[in-house]
Protein backbone atom coordinates (compact mmCIF):
# COMPACT_ATOMS: atom_id res chain seq x y z
CA UNK A 1 0.00 0.00 0.00
CA UNK A 2 2.78 2.56 0.98
CA UNK A 3 4.73 1.44 -2.15
CA UNK A 4 1.80 1.86 -4.50
CA UNK A 5 0.56 5.56 -2.56
CA UNK A 6 4.55 6.40 -3.52
CA UNK A 7 3.95 5.73 -6.86
CA UNK A 8 1.17 7.65 -7.14
CA UNK A 9 3.22 10.86 -5.89
CA UNK A 10 5.97 9.79 -7.77
CA UNK A 11 3.25 9.96 -10.94
CA UNK A 12 1.62 13.06 -10.34
CA UNK A 13 4.73 15.36 -9.81
CA UNK A 14 6.70 13.97 -13.32
CA UNK A 15 2.84 14.92 -14.72
CA UNK A 16 3.00 18.23 -13.34
CA UNK A 17 6.85 18.72 -14.46
CA UNK A 18 6.33 17.57 -17.92
CA UNK A 19 3.00 19.98 -17.87
CA UNK A 20 5.07 22.61 -17.36
CA UNK A 21 6.53 22.05 -20.52
CA UNK A 22 3.83 21.15 -22.79
CA UNK A 23 2.81 24.70 -22.02
CA UNK A 24 5.77 26.77 -23.04
CA UNK A 25 5.83 29.90 -24.54
CA UNK A 26 4.19 29.99 -28.22
CA UNK A 27 5.87 31.53 -31.20
CA UNK A 28 3.46 34.17 -31.71
CA UNK A 29 3.42 34.71 -28.24
CA UNK A 30 3.70 38.64 -28.34
CA UNK A 31 1.00 38.99 -31.28
CA UNK A 32 -1.27 37.76 -29.12
CA UNK A 33 -0.42 39.45 -26.24
CA UNK A 34 -0.30 42.95 -28.10
CA UNK A 35 -4.27 41.94 -29.24
CA UNK A 36 -5.19 41.00 -25.94
CA UNK A 37 -4.20 44.78 -24.59
CA UNK A 38 -5.32 46.27 -27.53
CA UNK A 39 -8.00 49.13 -26.40
CA UNK A 40 -10.47 50.54 -28.00
CA UNK A 41 -10.28 54.05 -29.03
CA UNK A 42 -12.51 57.02 -29.57
CA UNK A 43 -11.76 58.83 -32.73
CA UNK A 44 -12.51 62.69 -32.95
CA UNK A 45 -15.81 62.32 -34.83
CA UNK A 46 -16.96 59.62 -32.46
CA UNK A 47 -15.97 61.73 -29.51
CA UNK A 48 -17.92 65.00 -30.66
CA UNK A 49 -21.11 62.68 -30.98
CA UNK A 50 -20.26 61.08 -27.67
CA UNK A 51 -19.76 64.20 -25.72
CA UNK A 52 -23.29 66.26 -27.32
CA UNK A 53 -25.23 63.45 -27.46
CA UNK A 54 -24.65 60.30 -24.52
CA UNK A 55 -21.79 61.88 -22.34
CA UNK A 56 -24.45 63.26 -19.66
CA UNK A 57 -26.21 60.15 -18.50
CA UNK A 58 -23.18 58.41 -18.96
CA UNK A 59 -20.37 59.92 -16.74
CA UNK A 60 -19.62 59.58 -13.32
CA UNK A 61 -20.93 61.96 -12.12
CA UNK A 62 -24.08 61.74 -13.89
CA UNK A 63 -27.29 62.02 -11.60
CA UNK A 64 -28.62 58.91 -13.50
CA UNK A 65 -27.85 56.29 -11.45
CA UNK A 66 -28.24 53.45 -13.99
CA UNK A 67 -26.85 54.75 -16.86
CA UNK A 68 -23.66 55.60 -14.91
CA UNK A 69 -23.92 52.10 -14.25
CA UNK A 70 -24.74 50.53 -17.46
CA UNK A 71 -21.86 52.34 -19.16
CA UNK A 72 -19.05 55.25 -18.20
CA UNK A 73 -17.51 57.02 -21.30
CA UNK A 74 -14.20 57.21 -19.81
CA UNK A 75 -13.82 53.55 -19.02
CA UNK A 76 -14.39 52.81 -22.35
CA UNK A 77 -10.56 53.21 -23.06
CA UNK A 78 -9.91 51.10 -20.25
CA UNK A 79 -11.81 47.96 -20.77
CA UNK A 80 -10.45 44.50 -20.94
CA UNK A 81 -11.07 42.27 -23.82
CA UNK A 82 -14.04 40.53 -22.08
CA UNK A 83 -15.51 44.28 -21.33
CA UNK A 84 -15.01 45.55 -24.94
CA UNK A 85 -16.86 42.40 -26.71
CA UNK A 86 -19.76 43.37 -23.91
CA UNK A 87 -19.80 47.18 -25.22
CA UNK A 88 -19.57 46.61 -28.45
CA UNK A 89 -22.16 44.18 -28.30
CA UNK A 90 -24.56 46.88 -26.28
CA UNK A 91 -23.52 49.40 -28.73
CA UNK A 92 -24.79 47.35 -31.84
CA UNK A 93 -28.01 46.87 -29.65
CA UNK A 94 -28.96 50.58 -29.01
CA UNK A 95 -27.79 51.88 -32.53
CA UNK A 96 -29.53 49.46 -34.41
CA UNK A 97 -32.50 49.42 -32.12
CA UNK A 98 -32.42 53.80 -31.82
CA UNK A 99 -32.81 52.99 -27.91
CA UNK A 100 -30.36 56.11 -27.43
CA UNK A 101 -30.23 58.81 -26.02
CA UNK A 102 -33.61 57.21 -24.36
CA UNK A 103 -36.77 58.17 -25.89
CA UNK A 104 -37.90 59.82 -22.95
CA UNK A 105 -34.93 62.40 -23.18
CA UNK A 106 -35.50 62.71 -27.06
CA UNK A 107 -39.40 63.69 -26.30
CA UNK A 108 -38.37 66.25 -24.35
CA UNK A 109 -35.34 67.51 -26.64
CA UNK A 110 -35.40 66.40 -29.66
CA UNK A 111 -32.40 68.11 -30.60
CA UNK A 112 -30.61 65.35 -28.28
CA UNK A 113 -31.82 62.10 -31.16
CA UNK A 114 -29.13 61.12 -33.26
CA UNK A 115 -28.89 61.98 -36.72
CA UNK A 116 -28.66 59.36 -39.25
CA UNK A 117 -25.32 60.96 -40.35
CA UNK A 118 -24.18 60.75 -36.56
CA UNK A 119 -25.78 56.73 -35.99
CA UNK A 120 -23.58 55.55 -39.18
CA UNK A 121 -20.92 57.27 -37.68
CA UNK A 122 -21.29 55.55 -34.76
CA UNK A 123 -22.18 52.12 -36.08
CA UNK A 124 -18.92 52.09 -38.50
CA UNK A 125 -16.77 52.94 -35.67
CA UNK A 126 -18.29 49.62 -33.43
CA UNK A 127 -17.65 48.03 -36.61
CA UNK A 128 -13.84 48.51 -36.89
CA UNK A 129 -13.83 47.67 -33.27
CA UNK A 130 -15.58 44.28 -33.55
CA UNK A 131 -13.61 43.24 -36.63
CA UNK A 132 -10.39 44.06 -34.32
CA UNK A 133 -11.86 41.89 -31.58
CA UNK A 134 -12.80 39.17 -33.79
CA UNK A 135 -8.72 39.21 -34.83
CA UNK A 136 -10.64 40.03 -39.06
C1 LIG B 1 -30.90 60.77 -20.77
C2 LIG B 1 -29.83 59.92 -20.34
C3 LIG B 1 -29.07 59.12 -21.38
C4 LIG B 1 -28.43 59.57 -22.50
C5 LIG B 1 -28.31 60.98 -23.00
C6 LIG B 1 -27.82 58.39 -23.10
N1 LIG B 1 -28.09 57.27 -22.37
FE1 LIG B 1 -27.42 55.40 -22.72
N2 LIG B 1 -28.42 54.71 -21.08
C7 LIG B 1 -29.24 55.48 -20.28
C8 LIG B 1 -29.90 54.60 -19.30
C9 LIG B 1 -30.90 55.05 -18.25
C10 LIG B 1 -29.43 53.30 -19.55
C11 LIG B 1 -29.82 52.01 -18.84
C12 LIG B 1 -30.97 51.43 -19.62
C13 LIG B 1 -31.52 50.19 -19.01
O1 LIG B 1 -30.82 49.49 -18.31
O2 LIG B 1 -32.69 49.91 -19.30
C14 LIG B 1 -28.50 53.40 -20.67
C15 LIG B 1 -27.81 52.33 -21.20
C16 LIG B 1 -26.93 52.40 -22.27
C17 LIG B 1 -26.18 51.30 -22.79
C18 LIG B 1 -26.21 49.89 -22.24
C19 LIG B 1 -27.36 49.18 -22.90
C20 LIG B 1 -28.08 48.26 -22.01
O3 LIG B 1 -29.09 47.71 -22.48
O4 LIG B 1 -27.69 48.05 -20.86
C21 LIG B 1 -25.48 51.75 -23.86
C22 LIG B 1 -24.54 50.96 -24.75
C23 LIG B 1 -25.80 53.15 -24.01
N3 LIG B 1 -26.68 53.52 -23.02
C24 LIG B 1 -25.29 53.96 -25.00
C25 LIG B 1 -25.64 55.30 -25.17
C26 LIG B 1 -25.23 56.09 -26.31
C27 LIG B 1 -24.42 55.58 -27.47
C28 LIG B 1 -25.74 57.33 -26.11
C29 LIG B 1 -25.64 58.52 -27.03
C30 LIG B 1 -26.09 58.36 -28.39
C31 LIG B 1 -26.47 57.31 -24.85
N4 LIG B 1 -26.39 56.07 -24.31
C32 LIG B 1 -27.10 58.41 -24.29
C33 LIG B 1 -29.38 56.85 -20.33
C34 LIG B 1 -28.87 57.67 -21.30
Amino acid sequence: MKNQLKAIFGLSALFFLTSAFVVAPSSNESRDAQEQDAKIELPENVKAIVEKKCMNCHKPDARNEKAKEKLQWVKVPQMNKEEQEHFVAEMFEVLEDGKMPPERMVERFPEMKLTEEETKTLLAWVEKEEKRLKGK
